[in-house]
């Protein structure tokens, strides 16, 4: 099968696409001849060698959406023909064939296409939950810190009030704007308090932040595409003490493969009744991984980009 293989962690340049045996379904395990593979800003964070620990010759990429061709043992054989939306785990999806755990795996309706699928899949969920994990309630004002990318993105449509987001430019913003968002700040995010902040950027500016949280207010990290915080970022929490703010982490690693799968085909549905959009920003083939990567450290990409098979 063709692949695309980091060679050498660093610039995009360093993965190339090469030929590979398919992959062979284990057991609880099912292949996946791959339509469409989404493109994440943690395939970035990984590619550029920030997280460290992988092997030259990885396949980067965690999601896919296509038919199951083949089951291993312990899966039921039904399963094959089925369109599927899959996680791979960290790598192995920017690739002609995938596998993915049975429980990993989320049925496709019908009119929902591949693209879609792999452009709210893995994103949908992680707002959902998120959301969740701080008491988000209607009636409570929420700011989306990175809200650009296919996380706040679901995030403001998932929003059931006033919701201010911040982003990098006028353009954006309109964008965001047409996707539900009522304030749209820049990255500095104004000085206004927020009940409810769901932050994907982390990076150094994480404490200015925390000091916008109401009494009571909550933030959950949800990514950290600008880098980790300071070491010392709980200490903007300690010095407010009076004000009760909390501080939260949250990965959907913590919740259940059957709660996450639930979650996820309801957003499916959603998206093809048209109460939720997949916003795409680009589809590539899968040779062109390295220009979809190269748009991502460029900062122009909105929503997702996906590449086809
Ligand atoms: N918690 C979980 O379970 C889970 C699951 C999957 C992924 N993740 C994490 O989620 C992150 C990726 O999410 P994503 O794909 O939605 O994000 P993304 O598209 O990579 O970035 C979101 C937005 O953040 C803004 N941004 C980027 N760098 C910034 C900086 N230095 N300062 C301020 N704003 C910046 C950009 O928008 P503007 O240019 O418009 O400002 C960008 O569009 C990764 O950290 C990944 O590890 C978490």
């Amino acid at each position: 099968m063709r692949a695309v293989s980091i060679k050498q962690f660093g610039d995009p340049d360093g993965m190339v696409v090469v030929e590979k045996p398919d992959p062979v379904p284990y057991a609880g395990q099912v292949l996946v001849e791959t339509e469409a593979i989404g493109v994440g800003g943690v395939d970035a964070v990984i590619r550029r060698g920030t997280l460290g620990g992988f092997p030259e010759g990885l396949i980067p990429g965690s999601e896919v959406a296509g038919v199951v061709t083949a089951v291993g043992a312990g899966v039921d054989s039904s399963w094959v023909g089925r369109r599927v939306w899959a996680f791979t785990g960290v790598g192995g999806a920017y690739a002609g064939r995938a596998v993915a755990r049975i429980e990993d795996v989320t049925p496709l309706p019908p009119a929902l296409s591949a693209v879609d699928a792999v452009t709210i899949g893995g994103a949908g969920p992680v707002a959902h939950f998120a959301l969740a994990h701080v008491g988000y309630a209607a009636g409570q004002s929420l700011l989306v810190r990175g809200a650009a990318g296919s996380i706040g993105i679901m995030t403001v449509q998932l929003a059931s009030s006033s919701v201010a987001v911040t982003t990098s430019s006028a353009a954006r913003g309109e964008r965001l704007r047409a996707l539900g968002a009522t304030t749209v700040l820049d990255r500095s995010g104004g000085e206004d308090e927020h009940d409810v902040i769901l932050d994907i950027v982390g990076g150094p500016d994480l404490p200015l932040f925390l000091d916008r949280l109401s009494d009571n207010g909550r933030l959950v990290s949800v990514g950290v595409v600008g880098g980790f915080p300071p070491a010392d970022f709980g200490m903007a929490l300690v010095r407010s003490f009076q004000r009760s703010r909390t501080y939260a982490t949250f990965s959907l690693n913590t919740i259940p493969e059957g709660d996450r799968n639930a979650v996820r085909e309801k957003q499916f549905e959603a998206t093809v009744r048209g109460d939720l959009r997949a916003v795409v920003h680009d589809v590539l083939p899968l040779d062109e991984a390295a220009e979809a990567h190269r748009r991502m450290d460029a900062g122009e990409v909105f929503g997702r980009i996906v590449l086809t098979v």
